[in-house]
């Protein structure tokens, strides 16, 4: 297992693509926030849609979307480098004048997410609506007070 994860870390390093970017671009950053983002929201629309009864509730397809979003909330942060501050997106510049604050909303959304997809496997439709509604109340909380209205 250890030897494997060597393996797989020297082959990122190979090609240029280890966990953390040392000192990535800043247009880069936005376009992979931005694609972490749009990712999150594609996994949490179908999970909304069960919520909201527009679709058939589905255990086993909302547990799927919400393994998806714990696996995607922790890589959001690495897309928001302070060295990206002044590049163009929609992320507002009180971001990076509270950036404590936004990394902490950042572990908020790991730890709901985590949640729910654990409460997803269990299959307790109930449980699963109440912590989506605390995660998605996480995604909402951060986009009023950082990111821009487009
Ligand atoms: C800690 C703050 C924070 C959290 C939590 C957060 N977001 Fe975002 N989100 C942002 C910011 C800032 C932007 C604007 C990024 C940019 O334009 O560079 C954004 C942009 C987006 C976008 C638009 C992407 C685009 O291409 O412009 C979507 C969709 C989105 N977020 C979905 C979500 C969902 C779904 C969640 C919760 C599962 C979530 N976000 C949680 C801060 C956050």
């Amino acid at each position: 297992m250890k030897r494997a994860l060597i393996t797989l870390l020297g082959a990122g390093a190979l090609v240029g693509g280890v966990a953390v970017v040392a000192d990535p671009k800043p247009d880069d950053a936005v376009e992979y926030r931005q694609g972490i983002m749009m990712a999150l929201g594609w996994n949490v629309g179908p999970m909304g849609a069960m919520v909201k009864g527009d679709i058939p509730f589905d255990a086993g397809q909302f547990a799927f979307h919400a393994g998806r979003v714990a696996v995607l909330a922790p890589m959001a942060l690495e897309g928001f480098p302070k060295s990206s501050a002044a590049a163009e997106s929609h992320a507002l510049p009180a971001l990076w004048e509270n950036y404590a604050d936004f990394e902490e909303r950042m572990k908020k959304l790991e730890e709901s997410s985590a949640k729910l997809a654990e409460v997803a496997r269990s299959g307790d439709e109930g449980a699963m609506k109440s912590q989506f509604g605390d995660t998605v109340k996480v995604c909402k909380g951060c986009h009023d007070e950082y990111q821009e209205e487009h």
